[in-house]
C-alpha cells in the first residue's frame, strides 16, 4: 500500500533511511539525529512530496521531494528515495516511482531530477530503467571547502 508520508512518518522514515544507507553500496554511518534534520526540511518544504511503501503497516519504501516552477511548467525534485535493504529488486522502487509520476503529472511536473553516485546499482540500473537519462545540457558542480 503506498500513501502521501507527513511528519508523524519521520520517525520511521529516518530509521529505515539508517538502515539503508548502512548497506552495500554505501556503506554510510548517519546520525540518526541527522537524519532526522535531513528528512524534516526535506518533507516540510512548501512545496514538498513524498510517498511510502507499507507492507503489513511497516515502512519500506520512501521517495521524496519538491516541485518547483521552471518556465511555464514544474520540475520535481527527488531528494531521497529509498527501500528496505532485504527488499531491494522486488519491485517496491518501481511502484513507488510510478506513483509519484501519477501524483505529479496532474499538477503540472513534466520532469524529474535528481542526483545520485555513479556506478551504483541506483545509477546504472534503477533510475536508467525508470526512463532517467544523464542531461546533456546540465552538469551537477561541487566545491570542496577547507
Ligand atoms: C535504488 C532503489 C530505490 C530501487 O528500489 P528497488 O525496489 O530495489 O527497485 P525495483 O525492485 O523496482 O527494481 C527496478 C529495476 O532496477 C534494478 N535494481 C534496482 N535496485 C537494484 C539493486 N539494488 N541491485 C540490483 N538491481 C537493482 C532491478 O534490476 C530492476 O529491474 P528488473 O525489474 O528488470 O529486475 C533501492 O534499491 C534502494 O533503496 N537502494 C539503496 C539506496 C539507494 O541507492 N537509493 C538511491 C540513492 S539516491
Amino acid at each position: 500500500m503506498i500513501r502521501q508520508l507527513n511528519e508523524t512518518d519521520l520517525p520511521e522514515m529516518a530509521e529505515l533511511y539508517v538502515s539503508v544507507f548502512a548497506s552495500e553500496p554505501w556503506n554510510e554511518q548517519w546520525k540518526l539525529s541527522v537524519v532526522h534534520e535531513r528528512l524534516t526540511q526535506f518533507l516540510t518544504g512548501r512545496n514538498s512530496l513524498a510517498y511510502g511503501c507499507f507492507e503489513s503497516n511497516r515502512l519500506v519504501g520512501f521517495v521524496l521531494g519538491e516541485h518547483l516552477p521552471y518556465l511555464e511548467s514544474r520540475h520535481f525534485y527527488i531528494r531521497e528515495m529509498c527501500v528496505d535493504s532485504a527488499l531491494h529488486g522486488t519491485g517496491i522502487g518501481s511502484k513507488l516511482w510510478n506513483y509519484l509520476e501519477d501524483q505529479v503529472k496532474p499538477i503540472g511536473v513534466t520532469g524529474i531530477i535528481l542526483e545520485t553516485e555513479r556506478g551504483t546499482p541506483a545509477e546504472e540500473k534503477f533510475y536508467r530503467k525508470m526512463g532517467c537519462r544523464e542531461s546533456d545540457r546540465m552538469v551537477f558542480m561541487y566545491k570542496r571547502l577547507g
